[in-house]
């Protein structure tokens, strides 16, 4: 298998995954219980399904693989992640936040279902993620305690010391001087704990061992260092058509961002850095790191 094959294998597999777990809905007002009612189905069908890159679901299917898993069992948990990843995103967008009219090449769920419904389509996913991890658990018997393992990094990372803490400080720091160890403290957990999450989850799934877990979690930081790096400079220096958001939005915000701390040319050379530290991280994992390396190459090398 080549590195492409392998790259649409995974993605394929997400997107199947998330067709699954969330179908389309046709009663605005089911008679029965345990069932989504059509609209708000729809407002979180309308960002979920709207092609991003799966990152976050295809890291944990590739570590599973690494560390010779079966992906198999990290499906659901996969897609439970890219559920709260797009939570996270229908949320960020929202007027009091960061107030962005695009997502994903298409406007942003507000702008279509108003802000009311944006924020039920957000804890929608984020709840329903949750749902579908604990039902996947408890079919799993034979490897129950390490899929709650899995859950309970996923929701850590995802959690008030995770990512919404990250964002909480993201919007604090909005108009604020530049700091290094402030802005250090927002990339890690904004966007660097939700990139960590899928890498430890697949620790657990498959058993890892500690030097493992170690080692997956410092590739995790630096990639998620990196990614955000890369994603304030995407801002300042990308095209919109290709991102399928708005740009220099940063600026217009106040945002703290590397390029504001120390320039654009210093945030590419910590870029840089960060993903050659992430490289080294995997020597330990030998040739199953195959498509992981290529994963972080093309992510290293990415315009949207
Ligand atoms: C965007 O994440 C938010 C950040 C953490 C920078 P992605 O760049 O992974 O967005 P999608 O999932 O491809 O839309
Ligand atoms: C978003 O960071 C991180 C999360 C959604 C948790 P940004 O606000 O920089 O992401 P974009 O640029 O809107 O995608
Ligand atoms: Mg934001
Ligand atoms: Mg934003
Ligand atoms: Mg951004």
């Amino acid at each position: 298998m080549n590195y492409p094959e392998q790259y649409s294998l995974y993605v394929d597999l997400v997107e199947k995954t998330l067709e699954r777990l969330l179908p389309e809905q046709e009663d605005l007002c089911p008679k029965e219980t345990g069932v989504i009612p059509a609209h708000l189905c729809e407002s979180m069908r309308y960002s979920l399904l709207a092609g991003g890159k799966r990152v976050r679901p295809v890291l944990l299917l590739a570590a599973c693989d690494m560390l010779a898993g079966s992906t198999e069992q990290g499906e659901v948990s996969a897609a439970a992640l890219e559920m709260i990843h797009t939570y996270s995103l229908i949320h960020d967008d929202l007027p009091g936040m960061d107030d962005d009219d695009y997502r994903r090449g298409r406007l942003t769920n507000h702008k279509v279902y108003g802000v009311g419904h944006a924020i039920l389509a957000g804890d929608g996913l984020l709840n329903y993620a949750y749902e579908c991890m604990l039902a996947d658990a408890l079919r799993w018997k034979d490897n129950l305690e390490n899929h709650v393992k899995a859950a309970q990094a996923i929701a850590n990372r995802s959690g008030v010391a995770g990512m919404i803490a990250g964002q909480s400080l993201d919007l604090l720091s909005e108009h604020m001087e530049p700091d290094a160890q402030r802005l250090g403290y927002i990339h890690m957990h904004k966007t660097a704990d939700l990139l960590t999450a899928p890498l430890i989850a697949a620790a657990y799934l498959c058993g890892a061992d500690e030097e493992k877990m170690q080692a997956l979690s410092r590739f995790g930081a630096c990639v998620g260092l990196a990614f955000q790096i890369d994603d304030d400079l995407l801002d300042i220096e990308g095209d919109a058509a290709q991102l399928g958001k708005q740009t220099g939005m940063d600026a217009q915000r106040g945002k703290m961002t590397w390029p504001s701390l120390v320039g654009v040319d210093a945030a590419k050379a910590r870029s840089r850095e960060l993903w050659d530290e992430a490289l080294a991280a995997l020597d330990v994992f030998g040739d199953a790191a195959w498509f992981m390396r290529g994963f972080a190459q093309q992510l290293r090398e990415r315009k949207k």
